[in-house]
């Protein structure tokens, strides 16, 4: 198939064959006009309006987990199948929350900032300690349940709120269900798990902070849309730590985000999913997902 594959960098080069761009749509190129299938990553938005620049498309790969970027009602109406990747791992984007979550626990970027200016001392580096505390995890998926494994060794309590109850992930795990509402007024620490979707947009808004802790900590690594971001910034000082790899308006992130504005918010460029493990087992993936779609396989496939 005449594959191209948009924003590559040259980690995940080593793994894909075909035409690769580091860029997305270059709405002059005119060589998209016999593209059958094109892999692309989360970054590149596929709308309504991209669908005129590949007249000849039956395949969209995405490099990701999350579909929210395409457009899937347009694809199913322009026959055009879509897969993506269905795990590549879990545990890494895991990890990512658990770095996110200590880095701010244990001030390590405040720590680092007052090394470069000479000073070795503890002044203003209060750390917070994870055991005691307890810690809501919003989805209990793939990731949600890494996650989980992960931080039950600092001995904290772990509540959960799923549409779907995994009770037996729960009983081995020794976690307990919650509502959303009993989540957010208990918790401690908040841990973002879900997908991107209709009812999932801005859960976290003005009510539901409002229901939260003073000094509560939130992490993200889901997607940015999950939170409403003039209520996290309207509610700054209520958190004691925001950690955040997704944002709502990736596309045109600049270093006027409002965000950036507040010591308590650490922000990394949606890497969580970015290992040295992770791009293998993406770049494979995406190639046999080609494979699969010309043998009418349909794991991984969304539409
Ligand atoms: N930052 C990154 O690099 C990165 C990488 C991979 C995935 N992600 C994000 O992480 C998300 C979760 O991934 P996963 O593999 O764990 O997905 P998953 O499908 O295994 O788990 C998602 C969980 O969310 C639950 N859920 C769905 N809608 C819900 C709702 N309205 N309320 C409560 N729970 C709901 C589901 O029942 C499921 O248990 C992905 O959708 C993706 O957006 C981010």
């Amino acid at each position: 198939m005449y594959t191209i594959h948009f924003d590559v960098d040259e980690e995940i080069a080593k793994y894909l064959k075909g035409i690769k761009y580091p860029h997305w749509l270059n709405e002059k190129n005119k060589s998209y006009q016999n593209v059958e299938a094109i892999s692309i990553s989360h970054l590149c938005k596929f709308g309504k309006s991209t669908f005129q620049y590949f007249p000849k498309l039956k395949l969209i790969i995405t490099r990701s987990v999350g579909v929210d970027h395409i457009d899937l009602e347009e694809c199913k109406r322009h026959s055009i199948a879509v897969y993506h990747i269905l795990d590549y791992g879990a545990i890494s984007i895991a990890e990512h929350a658990l770095a996110l979550l200590l880095s701010g626990t244990r001030r390590l970027f405040d720590a680092n900032k007052k090394i470069k200016k000479g000073e070795f001392n503890f002044r203003n580096l209060l750390g917070y300690s994870l055991y005691n505390k307890t810690i809501g995890i919003i989805g209990t998926g793939r990731i949600g349940l890494e996650f989980i494994k992960l931080i039950k060794p600092f001995n904290c309590q772990i509540i959960a709120y799923d549409i779907y109850k995994n009770e037996k992930a729960a009983k081995d795990l020794d976690f307990s269900y919650v509502s959303l509402d009993e989540l957010l007024q208990k918790s401690d620490i908040i841990s973002l798990h879900i997908p991107l979707n209709n009812d999932t947009h801005h859960i976290i808004d003005n009510n539901k902070i409002q229901k939260m802790k003073n000094g509560v900590i939130l992490i993200n690594t889901s997607r940015g849309g999950l939170i409403h971001t003039k209520a996290l910034i309207d509610h700054i000082n209520k958190f004691y730590f925001i950690g955040l790899d997704v944002l709502e308006d990736e596309q045109s992130f600049n270093k006027n985000h409002p965000l950036l504005n507040y010591d308590n918010v650490l922000i990394t460029p949606h890497i969580a999913f970015y290992t040295d493990e992770t791009v293998k087992l993406i770049g494979k993936e995406t190639m046999h997902s080609i494979e699969r779609f010309t043998k009418n396989d349909k794991t991984g496939r969304v539409v």
